[in-house]
């Protein structure tokens, strides 16, 4: 997989990532295969979170890669802590709390620098000025290499792509969400890469059962499950394949993070992935059709 350079930064990641959120029970055997399996096809862009499993799934990849750590693209996130008795969490986002909280990151992911250190989440409401000083003196330190915002709160990305040194935005985007489209031309002027998360909408609209998704209807999904199923048919490839490359052809798109849990749905992936290097063009128009586009409608104004 040719290697791309995420917005204005150096770091040269593979186009597809793997989101790590859908391996559940921390440093499992399988669990290490999958993560050696997806290097081995050439991902080397890794996301995870501090909130994962209570820091488990940070502990999980910092094991199982250790040794290809030169090789790998690091991306975790912060801004969410566990209640004391572990079944919820708050959003806790301050300069104080990065600061502190990068070290059990680095502790667990079992390296001295992250390469993307991610705001989980944000709020206008914020202070959002001290937030940017400290992934700046986290940057300036050697402890991360980048900062980023993974956030779908049109007023919270145009706030930190004007006033920080963010180098991504990691937000919602599939066939049956494309609310982001309302933010990828100002990114795009910032250079800011995009990385696409849920683009196989869960799975459903590949096998899973059809229901409602957003403010869209299980009638509206099965419309698009539908749509998916006959472009499909008439290229001959999967409909992960049309998933994949609905997210990927997009120019405004410089990653997809995708939530691969099995090995199984790993070789899925295999197959999308040598379909969509022989697919030179996505009717985009023929997949919309009939299809209700949503807007965002909170978080608009700063
Ligand atoms: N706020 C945030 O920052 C945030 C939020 C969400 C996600 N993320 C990141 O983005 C990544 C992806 O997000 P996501 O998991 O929500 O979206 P996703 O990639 O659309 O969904 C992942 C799910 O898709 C299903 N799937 C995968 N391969 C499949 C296949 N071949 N056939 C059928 N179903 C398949 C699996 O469901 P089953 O488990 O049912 O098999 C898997 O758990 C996460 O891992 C995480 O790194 C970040």
């Amino acid at each position: 997989m040719q290697l791309i350079n995420l917005g204005k930064s150096d770091l040269k990641v593979s186009p597809i990532a793997m989101g790590t959120m859908s391996l559940k029970g921390g440093s499992t055997k399988l669990n290490a295969n999958i993560l050696h399996e997806a290097y081995d096809l050439g991902i080397n862009y890794f996301d995870t979170a501090d909130l994962y499993e209570r820091g488990q799934n940070e502990t999980m990849l910092g094991q199982a890669l250790s040794s290809q750590r030169d090789q790998v693209i690091y991306a975790t996130k912060v801004g969410n802590q566990w209640r004391s008795e572990g079944n919820a969490w708050d959003w806790k986002a301050s300069g104080p709390y990065i600061i502190k909280t990068v070290e059990s990151s680095l502790t667990r992911l079992k390296t001295d620098y992250i390469d993307l250190y991610q705001l989980h989440g944000g709020m206008i409401e914020d202070p959002i000025e001290e937030i940017i000083d400290a992934f700046e003196r986290l940057v300036e330190s050697g402890k991360i290499r980048y900062y980023g915002l993974s956030s779908i709160r049109p007023n919270v990305i145009a706030t930190y792509a004007e006033r920080s040194n963010i180098v991504s935005v990691m937000m919602q985007y599939n066939l049956l969400d494309r609310r982001a489209e309302a933010v990828f031309p100002l990114l795009a002027k910032r250079n800011i890469g995009v990385v696409s998360r849920g683009a196989l909408t869960q799975g459903m609209l590949i096998d899973k059962t059809i229901d409602s998704y957003l403010q869209l209807t299980s009638g509206e999904v099965a419309l698009a499950n539908r749509n998916v199923d006959r472009l499909a048919d008439n290229l001959g490839v999967g409909k992960m394949t049309i998933l994949l490359a609905y997210v990927l052809k997009h120019s405004a798109i410089s990653a997809a993070a995708l939530g691969i849990r099995t090995l199984s749905q790993l070789d899925d992936l295999k197959t999308a992935m040598d379909e969509l290097s022989k697919m030179s063009f996505l009717d985009r128009e023929d997949l919309h059709k009939g299809l209700r586009k949503l807007e965002y409608t909170d978080h608009l104004h700063s």
